[in-house]
């Protein structure tokens, strides 16, 4: 493995021969990397404690569109905290009003109790400003609140005035059922003192009750698992939610019978489907598969959490920028003469983190001619090399806060081929972990195994992917350069079928969706008795109370 001192005997040229060594991604690897993942997906299923929990979330159902009901939701774990109240329309579309709020460092980084306490209070402030009656109201607010057939929550049957709400909480935390859950470990910067190990419900409902706030926490739910569910709501089918964002994950449908770690769990007796959150952020922890280079491992070395979430840091929206600001300072150091920015860097650029990847995604769209530096319709003809350039060295200067003359022609055409590679490798591992969903779902084989589409699980079929965040959102042509890949890694019949849509703000969709989830089967033990994972209530009982699709098979 090349090392940083390379630089120190390399003119630019040879340099970024090198780099592009060290972050291209050959099929082999490709294909080494999938099957690692897939080790550890079984290794996950079968035992606990594994950095790839494989958890099972006791979701067992998904949506058909048909659902309705207004919910509120809070979402914690993106770029900004969440409030908002979805209406489920029932015709597979949904409204939202949200109201966003920032977490500082210091809530992220002090005592748990103040974290859950701001989120309490986040809640409280929505509520109170919340709309017209016109709008849903919550019945705490509005005891005139009425409700229609089979709507939703913000139930005001008099008796109980304490406004339901589903926590979208997205760190890897062990499910115990769908109201309840521990938290393995902080991710994202994130590093609250006294909350691993913790039920996050009961922190959330502790901080509500110790402020008299009369909102019920009922469902608890992933990110990704709100992506799938928002998606399957939407488009009629989903088997994968996929999360490429400030961090990354994935949550898909498997069969329970699978999951050999739940033993005894009535939940395994039952059989069927079940989504599980992979938390495909800690695959590879040991890096025995994964393409570290020395940018990566010094990323790893200064972050908050070394040695844990190594997928993560290849991917997602919070590293890469800060692997490509390694790289840049790199050739800005090169002795015995520098190769960027004449030797010089500004604040941002020498500041842990200081390069945000939303500019990786300006810089992209600058090069492209895309977004608002998308040509005028009456042009005609491609820019030239040379304007492509003056495009993006207008955003390192603006973004990076350089003087202008201090940003020559050549330097921007190096920042922009470094940002390339970063986010290319991004792509590629991405697409070895899509693959790896579809190979254990039965739905692909890696083509090197020159099976092809013999024996597959709804051959023939479109398989719904639903994914979110900010990388898969703005990044120009993510999605085509993770296609490609996959492509590689599961042939072209099978990359043709998969349906890759946004589930946006499926965060919110999705945990109205499993907050939905949770009124059925809480109406329903409440009719019959019993407990939630008691066979008796198994989900096709549930079959019959509205609005709750069971898994299916997805449907072409
Ligand atoms: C968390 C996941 C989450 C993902 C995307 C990761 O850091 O561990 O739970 O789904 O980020 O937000």
């Amino acid at each position: 493995m090349a090392h940083t001192s390379a630089l120190l005997s390399h003119n630019t040229e040879d340099i970024l021969k090198t780099l592009r060594q060290q972050f291209t991604l050959d099929d082999k690897s490709l294909f080494n990397i999938t099957a690692t993942f897939l080790r550890e997906v079984s290794d996950g299923l079968a035992n606990y404690g594994h950095p790839m929990a494989m958890i099972p979330t006791f979701v067992r159902a998904v949506p058909d569109g048909t659902e309705t009901g207004t919910f509120l939701a809070l979402d914690l774990g993106g770029t900004n905290l969440r409030v908002c109240e979805v209406t489920l329309h029932g015709d597979q579309t949904f409204s939202l009003r949200q109201q966003k709020y920032k977490v500082s460092e210091a809530l992220k980084t002090g005592e748990v109790t103040s974290l859950f306490d701001y989120l309490a209070d986040s809640v409280d402030a929505f509520l109170t400003e919340s709309g017209s009656p016109s709008t849903a109201v919550p019945p705490s607010l509005s005891r005139s609140t009425t409700q229609a057939p089979h709507s939703g929550t913000f139930v005001d049957d008099g008796s109980d005035t304490q406004v339901p709400l589903a926590l979208t909480f997205s760190f890897p935390v062990e499910q115990t059922a769908l109201d309840s859950g521990r938290l393995l470990t902080w991710t994202k910067g994130f590093a609250a003192k006294n909350a691993v190990g913790k039920d996050v419900v009961k922190l959330l409902q502790d901080a509500f009750d110790r402020k008299h706030i009369h909102v019920k926490c009922v469902a608890l739910v992933n990110d990704t698992v709100g992506a799938l569910l928002s998606r399957a709501y939407t488009s009629g089918g989903c088997i994968l939610g996929a999360i490429f964002g400030t961090g990354t994950n994935g949550a898909y449908v498997e069969d329970v019978a699978n999951i050999t770690k739940l033993g005894n769990d009535p939940a395994a007796a039952q059989g069927g489907p079940m989504i599980v959150n992979t938390e495909w952020g800690g695959f590879n922890n040991t890096r025995s598969s994964l393409p570290s280079t020395p940018y990566d491992n010094k990323l790893d070395r200064e972050s908050i959490n070394p040695r844990y979430q190594a997928f993560e840091k290849f991917i997602s929206g919070m590293y890469l920028g800060e692997i490509a600001r390694n790289v840049l300072l790199s050739f800005v150091d090169a002795a015995p003469k520098p190769l960027l920015f004449g030797g010089r860097a500004t604040e941002g650029l020498n500041k842990q983190w200081g390069l945000d990847t939303a500019i990786l995604s300006e810089i992209a769209e600058a090069w492209e001619g895309l977004g608002r530096f998308a040509p005028p319709a009456q042009s005609n003809g491609k820019a030239d090399e040379e304007e492509r350039l003056q495009r993006v060295r207008g955003v390192v200067v603006q973004r990076l806060a350089f003087a202008s003359d201090e940003v020559s022609l050549a330097d921007a055409d190096i920042v922009r081929q470094v940002c390339t590679l970063v986010v290319d490798r991004a792509a590629r591992l991405s697409a070895c972990a899509v693959a790896a969903v579809l190979v254990q779902t039965g739905r692909a084989h890696l083509s090197e195994s020159g099976q092809e589409t013999e024996g597959l699980q709804d051959a023939g079929k479109r398989i719904g992917v639903g994914v979110d965040g900010s990388l898969v959102e703005f990044y120009p042509n993510f999605q085509t350069k993770l296609r490609a890949s996959l492509r590689v890694l599961v042939g072209a019949e099978v990359e043709s079928r998969v349906d890759i849509g946004m589930a946006k703000d499926g965060s919110g969709a999705g945990a109205a969706l499993c907050a939905l989830v949770a009124q059925k089967q809480n109406q329903a033990l409440q009719q019959r008795g019993g407990y939630e994972h008691d066979p008796k209530y198994a989900p096709s009982k549930l079959r019959t109370e509205e609005g709750v699709a069971y898994i299916t098979s997805m449907q072409s």
